[in-house]
């Protein structure tokens, strides 16, 4: 499996994040910057993991990003803008027929997230997302009562509905978990 994780980080919090999925998706994924991931690097990826920090409750905009320079004092050290940001890297993304996944970093609690913008771009470009809802811990995977069943039971709200994607979302989660335990 081709599988790339795409980041936009101006302080390296996402960054690391990106290499820690990378990580845990395990041999031969990449943790990429916008401007490393074009060309071969993404030709016929089978997995995109795209994420970005949270905004002003978003995906970074290019004003958002300019403005950052202004921040320079403030913080301990400059932003990193020397990469192309998200939104411009989902508008130039080639068609593809992976699937795909999005994260992203952001303080305790925002009313928005950066992961919806990322989540259409890569949809519009053909990626897929998998569902990572599909992907619940064992104890909440209880078997309800079904009435119409008498005493039989179905799966709870957490059924499967994309078979395909159950394997490789556990894969994924598992991963991601063991890479960040790894990491602590
Ligand atoms: C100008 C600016 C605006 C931010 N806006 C939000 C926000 O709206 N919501 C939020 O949860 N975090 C916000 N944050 C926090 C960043 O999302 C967070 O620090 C993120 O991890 C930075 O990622 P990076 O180190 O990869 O650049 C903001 C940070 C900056 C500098």
């Amino acid at each position: 499996m081709k599988a790339v994780v795409v980041y936009e980080s101006h302080w390296g919090n996402t960054e690391a994040v990106a290499r820690a999925i990378a990580d845990g998706l395990g041999e031969g994924a990449r943790a990429l910057t916008t401007d490393e991931a074009s060309g071969d690097a993404i030709a016929g990826a089978d997995l995109i993991v795209a994420g970005a920090p949270v905004m002003a409750f978003g995906l970074p905009s290019d004003k958002m990003r300019d403005s950052l320079v202004a921040e320079v004092s403030k913080a301990p050290r400059p932003p990193d803008l020397s990469h192309e940001s998200m939104r411009s890297w989902l508008d130039r993304l080639p068609a593809g027929h992976g699937r795909s996944a999005t994260f992203d970093t952001r303080i305790w609690w925002s009313p928005g997230g950066a992961t919806g913008p990322i989540d259409r771009g890569l949809r519009r470009a053909g990626y897929m997302p998998i569902d990572l809802r599909n992907v619940r811990p064992a104890a909440r995977r209880r078997a309800r009562p079904c009435p119409a069943m008498g005493s039989r039971t179905r799966p709870g709200r957490g059924s499967r509905r994309d078979g395909s994607d159950a394997g490789l979302t556990q894969l994924l989660r598992q991963r991601q978990i063991n890479a960040l335990r790894g990491q602590s």
